[in-house]
């Protein structure tokens, strides 16, 4: 197969303009689990710019997994005030509980490992896998949706295209060596959802700054801000 250049340009791109979040750590240094899982279940209907203050509380009052494992349900709830949807408040703590009781405070470090942990689906399990593990895995959330139906001119209708757009991501993961999955995925994913929220933009993208743009088919064909496709209400 031909190696795509893709996953490089992207990697490069976001060496130079990731995001300083909280929750990530500093180039070359290794992803906490603990604060990628908190982070993951605190964005799943939140902004960035809201969770950023309570992500700082609760790391500060909690540092690890096993220190919010015997924690109070009342008492993770009252920190989750403001937050809104409460029964991911509930799960997060139970998820502690069950990775402090059941796993020795060591986060399973694969997909369907994190999958069988209360509140945590397929999307956040990949999340968690590429980002905190480098598990070769591509989380679609609704940016990644819309760069890569960009970037492909996928003309299939969401939902149904979402098997589609999840395959077409999974080829912006930078090519493993034989033998080893391990290969920037966290950084992948998150070089798109940068990209998502900062260039690949609903509207007016601005595309001279995409690190994509030489091989970006909506782009060639001037049709960036249809896509992506959507069945009409
Ligand atoms: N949204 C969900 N997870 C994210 C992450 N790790 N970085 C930025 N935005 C996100």
């Amino acid at each position: 197969a031909v190696v795509s250049t893709r996953p490089t340009l992207l990697l490069a791109w976001y060496d130079r303009h990731r995001r300083r979040l909280p929750w990530r750590a500093a180039p070359g240094e290794a992803s906490d689990p603990y604060r990628v899982w908190l982070s993951e279940i605190m964005l799943q209907q939140t902004t960035v710019k809201a969770v950023g203050p309570y992500f700082e509380k609760f790391v500060a009052r909690w540092p690890d997994v096993t220190a919010l494992g015997r924690a109070s349900q009342d008492d993770v709830l009252r920190m989750w005030a403001g937050l809104g949807y409460y029964s991911r408040a509930r799960n997060l703590h139970a998820c502690a509980v069950a990775v402090t009781c059941e796993h020795g405070g060591v986060f399973p470090d694969t997909e369907d490992g994190l999958r069988a942990l209360p509140g945590i689906g397929p999307y956040t399990a990949a999340a968690i896998a590429a980002i905190a593990f480098d598990r070769r895995t591509m989380p679609v959330d609704g940016n990644i949706e819309r760069v890569v139906s960009r970037l492909f001119a996928v003309e299939e209708e969401l939902p149904q295209a979402k098997p589609r757009i999840q395959q077409l991501a999974a080829t912006l993961l930078a090519d493993s060596r034989a033998g080893d999955e391990r290969s920037r995925a966290g950084d992948s994913a998150q070089a798109l959802m940068d990209l998502g929220a900062s260039i690949c933009t609903p509207k007016k993208p601005a595309c001279s700054l995409c690190p994509l743009n030489q091989d970006c088919m909506a782009r060639a064909q001037g049709t960036q801000e249809t896509f992506p496709r959507k069945a009409p209400k």
